[in-house]
């Protein structure tokens, strides 16, 4: 990982540990210098941090830093963002952070030249507003956590701040034009999120290859990424348990582990499944973190999904080699999930989590709302989310 390469697909990605000191000179060269760093108040608050922000300054960029409420980002979020923005006459945004940073990042970048309100850019809604290249300022992308994949995504997720339920504006205008896959900066990520994070790549991944459509870019995109993030997510978690700091092999499997979000990112284009339907409910009515939610309902979705028919346990079988299951099968694929989960310290089920029997009916309501599992290979009624949440409630 001491190299740093450089990708261009679906931007430009400069990966490799160090690529972070990259960003002065790709600033510069795109005409900019008064950027202002988009992160949430618990990174802006690292050493990391500070020395990045430091370093760019000292690179001849005066540099900003907004770090907003950490969590599951809402509109208000974004709204003070644009503020920060406006104070430091910033001219261009640097996202540094997990998904929720990026994502803030992202939607910023919208609302500074754009009129109305954010969701007005939601483009499954009626009468949206386009969102206008032309008016989005230079953004770059650094990811601190390898889960979402936001950096190299087109679209950001935002809550709205009285139900929380989560909208996703689309757009190719707010995809980062370039971005610094540094592995480095995820080494001081603690194991749990760590953990949360990594589960949330391998499920972009194993949903986007379950999804319906006939996609074979995402496919193969799907199929890699799996198999980086089975082969990197447990020493990710024993170095972070282990606190081995920025020894080769643990920025090794940091980088794998970034390249597996990111192709997971790039391979949800193509659609995603059940488990982020589940998900995504369970931050609405009980804010669990993205990832946790995707990492500790993936299973249960999995079973579920291993009753889709014959083309689909073909899949599933295929997907077991390539993460190196001890058993080749769908019911294999399972419960080799079941043991990562167990092996990364996730939670089996939901009772820890605080989520609890009376919130079934919400939990449901806003699974069925979400669009994700329209892609599901397997239909999804009311009663299976149920069942689903059920079981995960069990244990
Ligand atoms: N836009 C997309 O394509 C997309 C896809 C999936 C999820 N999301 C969104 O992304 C968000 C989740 O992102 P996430 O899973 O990266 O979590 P996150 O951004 O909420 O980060 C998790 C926690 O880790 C901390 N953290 C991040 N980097 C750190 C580091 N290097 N060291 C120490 N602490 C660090 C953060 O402060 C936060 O408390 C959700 O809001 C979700 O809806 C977006």
């Amino acid at each position: 990982m001491k190299e740093i390469h450089r990708y261009s697909f679906p931007t430009q990605i400069f990966f490799g540990a160090g690529a972070r000191h990259l960003v002065a000179r790709e600033m510069k060269a795109r005409g900019v210098d008064r950027p202002i760093i988009i992160t949430d108040a618990t990174i802006a608050a690292l050493p990391f941090c500070k020395e990045f922000q430091a370093d760019l300054n000292k690179d001849g960029l005066m540099c900003g830093l907004h770090g907003g409420r950490p969590g599951n980002p809402c509109e208000s979020d974004v709204t003070a963002g644009v503020e920060s923005y406006r104070e430091h006459g910033a001219d261009s945004i640097i996202a540094l952070g997990g998904g929720a940073a990026i994502d803030v990042a992202k939607a910023v970048a919208v609302m500074v030249d754009h009129e109305g309100t954010l969701f007005d850019y939601e483009d499954e809604r009626e009468g949206a507003r386009p969102i206008l290249a032309e008016k989005i300022p230079v953004m770059v992308a650094l990811p601190t956590t390898a889960g979402t994949g936001s950096e190299v995504g087109r679209s950001t997720v935002i809550a709205e701040d009285d139900t929380h339920f989560k909208r996703i504006i689309f757009s190719p205008a707010i995809l980062p034009v370039a971005v610094f896959a540094d592995p480095e900066l995820t080494l001081g990520l603690p194991a749990a999120v760590t953990a949360s994070t990594g589960m949330d790549a391998l499920t972009h991944n194993v949903e986007a290859r379950l999804a319906k459509g006939f996609q074979p870019f995402c496919d193969g995109l799907a199929m890699e990424g799996m198999r980086l993030a089975a082969a990197s997510l447990r020493d990710c978690v024993r170095f972070a348990n282990e606190k081995t700091g920025p020894t080769p092999e643990h920025i090794h499997a940091r980088g794998l582990l970034l390249n597996a979000s990111m192709m997971g990112s790039v391979a949800f284009q193509k659609g995603l499944g059940v488990t982020h339907s589940l998900a995504h409910s369970l931050s609405t009515v009980n804010d669990l973190h993205h990832g946790l939610a995707n990492g500790i309902m993936i299973s249960y979705a999995m079973e579920f999904n291993t009753q889709a028919g014959p083309e689909i346990e073909k899949i599933f079988t295929e997907m077991a080699r390539v993460v190196r299951a001890p058993k080749e099968s769908p019911a294999g694929f399972v419960d080799w999930l079941v043991q990562l989960k167990a092996d990364v310290g996730m939670p089996t089920g939901l009772k820890s989590e605080g989520v609890k029997n009376e919130d079934l009916d919400e939990l449901v309501k806003y699974a069925e709302l979400d669009v994700c599992h329209s892609l599901n290979p397997r239909e999804v009624t009311s009663e299976d989310f149920r069942k689903m949440y059920e079981a995960a409630l069990a244990s």
